[in-house]
This record gives C-alpha cells, structure tokens and sequence, in this order.
C-alpha cells in the first residue's frame, strides 16, 4: 500500500528536534520558525514534557470517557486559571477541526438555528462544517455545500450587523489573527462591535484560537487583545506541542446533556499529561510574556528590514504569528529558505511568509533568521526603479 497522495513534500526526512531546532537523517539542522505548523508550542522534545509523558506512559496509556480521569479535571482547572476562563467549562477532543465541528453543534443546539458568518479567507479545518466555515470553494465537497454560511469581510462591522439583524445567524466564528488567510488581524473596534451585536441578536461567538491561541499572540489568546469575551474559544495545536489534542471552552450559559457530545479518544490519559506538562513549561518559563516581546522584536526587525528590502511589501501579526507580504513568490522563497539556508517558515496565499516559531524563540534566533532571510532575498533580482 502506498500513502494517499495529498501533501506536496519537501525533500527532507526530519527525524530528530530539540528547542527550536530539527535535524535531518543527513544530520543537517535546521532552525524551525514553523513549529510544524504552529504546533510546538513549548519546543521540541523538552525534558520536562518527555518525562512526564514517558512516566505516564509507564502507567497507562488510554482508558474511556466512561470512567473518571482526574487528569482532565486537573487540565480544566490549570487551562481556566492560566486562560483567565475559571468559569468555562472545557469539552476535550483530537483535533482542530473536531473542535470547531463540536464548537457549532453547541451553537446551534443552543439557539436552534443554522446560519453562519465567516470571514473573507477563513479556515477552520477539512472535516464537515468545519471546512464548509473555511472560504476555499476547492477543499468543500458538494456534500458539505450546504448553504449554511455566509463570508464577509474582516473589519467590516456593518456588514457584519446588518446580516446579525436578520435574527437568524447561529454563531460568527472569527480567527482573530488569520493563519491560511495570510496574518490578516482582527480590530478592537471590529471586535466589540460584534460581541455586542451577538449578545442583541442571540448569535454565539465563536473565536477559532487553534493557531493563534496558547499563547502564541503575546496574550493567552489572541482575543484578548480585542476587549472581548466570546461564548465559545476553540483550541489545538500548541495545547500538546505534538500530542494530537484540542478542545472547546465553553461559556457557563451552556448546560451540558448527556450524550450530546462525545468521543472515544478525546482528553485521554496521554493527551491531558502532554498538555499538563505545556502549561508548566508556559508559566515556569513565561512564554507568553516571551512570544510578547520577542515577537515584538520580529516584527520591529523585520519592519526595519522593509524599509531596505522592496521584497517586503507588508509586515502585519502579533507576537509569534508574523505574516511577511512579498511580491515574490511565498513558495520559491521557503524552498530556497529550507534547502539553502535550513530554515524553515510557514506560507499563506501566494506572497505571504508564514512565521509560526516554538514560543521558546530568542532575539538571537530572531537575528538569525534575518540573516538567512535577507541572503534569500539577494538571490532575487530587484526590479529596475522606475523613473
Ligand atoms: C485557525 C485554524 N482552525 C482550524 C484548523 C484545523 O485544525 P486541524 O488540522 O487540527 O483539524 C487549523 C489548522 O491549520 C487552523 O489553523
């Protein structure tokens, strides 16, 4: 049997990583600005996230939802501290998507209704409603095309209010920081306008925090940049740095019902150490002050950068979750970024570079991959000044 051919791959077998580094079998190493795709949180392979799961392991692996698991009640309580969400509650499953999938059945089962905004370029997943809310007509399957949602554009209130009049919008489900859609943010203005809006109308408040969450931002969440407080906070990725896990905190005004929600392996013994043991590593060690101020310093350097280099068109994000628009390809840039400088860094759309590091980056890693990215750009011609 052969693997089911989806992902265009890079030419490199990644067999070994520690801190914010991975090396090749060839021994090659490479600094990691992408965290395979923003999913090491805390940095690959820290000892005190291999320990704990390697003496959880020793003890159990798995058992069901049918009995009970402390180590999920002890998740929830440390996730709504560090969260500043004590009072949510915290539904446990694989994947973002699922979360996603999780978060709208809620939403709808709480208010009875069907439609959804997205916005403009969103994307929330591959599984049913989940990519049927992503705006890529090319990845919804006609069996997911069921006129369910309606995309509008980021920033736009009145757009967006004047379809909330309509009184029958389920949920608006936001990344307040777009990760597929290029880094495009979400304002506060935009923000409290809609959460106000959503409270008038009844409407769920969705904010999709799988890739810009766990701290990644510079705040717990990216929406709490925004001055708001959604009903509903989806969260993958960085919550296991690996471990395949997500969840959805849920608003006290959801009641939970038996059998309503449910899975076999969601919020199992494994996942809720690996997870255990990333908030300790994000409080003892205070990455999302770090993703703060070292991803500060990303986006001022490269900002700098932009005034010397006419490849760089816009610098836009927060914290560790950089966009870099070039008028070059995002494509030919990373290649030549993997292959010649061993480095590597995410991509969205076209022209945009992706940079979704470990939150353990350092402004010297900063530095150097400044470095490495400006010999790139040398190797693209500059175009002649126009007159
Ligand atoms: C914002 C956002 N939502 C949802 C997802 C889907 O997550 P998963 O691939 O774990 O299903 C992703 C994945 O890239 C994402 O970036």
């Amino acid at each position: 049997m052969k693997t089911f051919d989806v992902y265009p791959l890079y030419n490199v077998n990644i067999v070994k990583g520690k801190g914010c580094k991975v090396w090749d079998e060839n021994g090659q190493e490479y600094l990691d600005l992408y965290g395979g795709h923003a999913v090491i949180s805390i940095g690959h392979c820290h000892p005190h996230y291999v320990s704990m799961l390697t003496r959880q392991l020793n003890n159990l692996g798995f058992y069901s939802n049918s009995v009970i698991n402390k180590l999920q009640v002890e998740l929830a309580e440390r996730l709504g501290k560090v969260s500043g969400y004590d009072d949510y509650q915290l539904f446990l499953i694989n994947s973002g998507a699922e979360a996603n999938e999780n978060a709208l059945k809620l939403a709808s089962f709480q208010n009875g209704r069907k439609r959804v905004l997205a916005i403009d370029k969103s994307f929330h997943g591959r599984t049913s409603l989940a990519v049927e809310v992503t705006d890529n007509p090319k990845i919804v399957a006609p069996i997911n095309a069921n006129n369910h949602v309606t995309f509008l554009p980021i920033n736009d209130l009145s757009a967006w209010e004047k379809e909330l009049a309509k009184g029958d919008v389920c949920a608006c489900i936001l990344e307040c920081i777009q990760g597929v859609g290029g880094c495009n943010v979400v304002d506060a203005e935009f923000a409290q306008g809609l959460a106000a809006a959503c409270k008038k109308y009844g409407t769920v408040l969705i904010c999709d925090e799988i890739q810009c969450g766990y701290g990644r931002s510079g705040r717990f969440f990216a929406h709490q940049w925004l001055g708001i407080r959604p009903d509903l906070i989806t969260v993958a990725k960085g919550i296991g740095n690996g471990f395949p896990m997500a969840g959805v905190l849920i608003s006290p005004e959801f009641k939970p019902v038996y059998g309503r929600l449910g899975t076999t392996f969601g919020g199992n013994h494994l996942a809720c150490t690996a997870a255990l043991a990333v908030l300790d590593v994000i409080e003892k060690e205070h990455l999302v002050e770090n993703a703060d101020v070292v991803g500060s310093y990303l986006i001022s350097e490269l900002k700098k950068m932009q005034a010397k280099e006419q490849h760089i068109k816009d610098v836009r994000g927060r914290g560790l979750m950089v966009g870099v628009e070039m008028d070059i390809p995002q494509s030919e840039v990373r290649k030549k970024l993997i292959y010649d400088q061993h480095c590597f860094t995410g991509g969205a759309g076209t022209n945009v570079l992706r940079i979704l590091p470990p939150l353990i980056l350092t402004k010297s890693d900063v530095d150097d991959f400044l470095y490495r990215l400006h010999k790139v750009f040398a190797t693209f011609p500059a175009e002649p000044e126009s007159c």
